[in-house]
């Protein structure tokens, strides 16, 4: 076998995606992507979960010629699951230890149905290795999709935690992350990895944290990135943060602008919170800019500025594409203010105003321009950026 051992009999035996360019054909993967699966040998030989079907050969490489008793399934999303057939065709005596949901999936997308080959496990159940390897498993559902779940291995301290606590970004070199980790770029890559693909279950994802709170866990297995072992507190901690919406004290201006009247706006809001107090400001063009970013940065700062140019009575497009992101995430607990621009009717304002306030979020104040910027709306504007930076410095960090 050629993976990593992180432990005494715990391998890693992920795989680095560095030619894929868009996770889940949406998101943007600068750093590539890992899929991680694990070994774990007792008497036994469980493989944690397998990896995306373009990379099962890989796998398979990594696993030579090791004989898999279990295949554990922790989420059933296809990056992790691919591999599934071709081990199940390897290894015919291999059990498919997982939970009901996910071997009702594994029929429906991979036509496995017999029952022989399913162990189906529920909350606390656990399975024995032998040699001091024992699996006990935890129900955590939508910690990305209905039938996730994480297995706790007490001796060694170490949690399978599916999906979370993972992060975009190959893993470069060594798999765990004492060595080989660049922190500011992998931070940034679990908060892109956690705005884009888990946000939308926070709620799931503080039940699983509540539940696994009395754990004292050593190391983080996810599926995707490192293993956490030095950094697991801190990380775990920022996981908190993010799914129960504490933030900090900065604002993300996100705008659309097709010929520069509402940027030049946006310039004057991001000048005037800076003279207010804030220090961290992030203004970014939705057109431009990947939306994993800016929804990354919006679950961290407690300020919202949403600037829009009309469009066909509308909101601009990118901006209605990042106003649907916020809905579908159901965003909370924001000081948000809205400008929009126009220049014979007005409609992007008003539509950005209902919007927000529907989600619990109504603007601190909503300004509108007709055609280009002048000391009024500037007035008007600064204003606004007062508004929302008294509500934030005054809000707890
Ligand atoms: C395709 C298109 C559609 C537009 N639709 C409207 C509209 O429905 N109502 C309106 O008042 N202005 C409309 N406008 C005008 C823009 O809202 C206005 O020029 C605004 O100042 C553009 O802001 P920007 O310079 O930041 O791109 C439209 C402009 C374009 C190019
Ligand atoms: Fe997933
Ligand atoms: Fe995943």
């Amino acid at each position: 076998m050629n993976a990593f051992e992180i432990l005494d009999g715990i391998y890693y035996a992920g795989v680095n995606d560095r030619v894929t360019s868009l996770f889940e054909g949406l998101w943007p993967l600068p750093y590539g992507v890992s899929y991680n699966a694990y070994v774990v040998k007792g008497d036994k030989t469980a493989l944690m979960d397998s990896v995306n079907i373009s990379m099962v050969n890989h796998l398979l490489t990594l696993l030579g010629t090791e004989r898999i008793d279990y295949l554990v399934v922790h989420h059933m999303e296809p990056d992790h699951s691919g591999a599934i057939p071709e081990l199940c065709h390897k290894f015919p005596e291999m059990k498919i230890v997982c939970n009901a949901k996910a071997a009702q999936m594994i029929r429906g997308f991979y036509g496995v149905d017999c029952p022989d080959r399913f162990i189906t496990v529920k909350e606390g159940d656990t399975l024995d290795l032998g040699g001091g390897k024992l699996l006990r498993f935890y129900m955590t559902p939508m910690v990305h999709w209905p039938e996730t779940m994480m297995t706790w291995m007490e001796d060694q301290r170490l949690l399978f935690s599916g999906d979370a606590f993972g992060s975009f970004g190959a893993v470069d070199g060594n798999p765990l992350d004492t060595i080989s980790t660049d922190w500011s770029i992998r931070k940034m890559e679990m908060r892109r990895y956690y705005a884009a693909i888990v946000a939308k279950y926070s709620r799931p994802v503080q039940a699983a944290l509540a539940k696994l709170k009395g754990l004292p866990v050593e190391y983080i297995a996810s599926t995707h990135g490192p293993v956490w072992h030095e950094r697991a507190s801190q990380v775990v901690k920022i996981y908190d943060e993010m799914s129960s919406g504490k933030t900090r004290q900065g604002v993300v201006i996100a705008y659309g602008s097709m010929y520069g009247n509402t940027s030049a706006v946006a310039e004057i809001a991001a000048r005037r919170l800076e003279e207010r107090g804030i220090r961290e400001i992030r203004v970014y063009d939705a057109g431009r800019a990947d939306l994993s970013r800016i929804l990354a940065d919006i679950w961290k700062y407690k300020g919202l500025l949403i600037a829009s140019p009309t469009y066909s009575m509308n909101i601009f497009p990118p901006v209605e594409a990042l106003v649907k992101a916020l809905e579908v995430r159901e965003l909370k607990d924001r000081v948000t203010g809205v400008f929009g621009s126009y220049a014979w009717a007005s409609a992007a304002a008003r539509l950005l105003t209902e919007r927000l306030t529907a989600m619990g979020l109504p603007p601190v104040s909503t300004v509108s321009m007709q055609l280009a910027m002048n000391d009024e709306t500037a007035a008007e504007v600064k204003n606004l950026a007062d508004m929302m930076a008294d509500k934030i410095l005054s809000s707890e960090a």
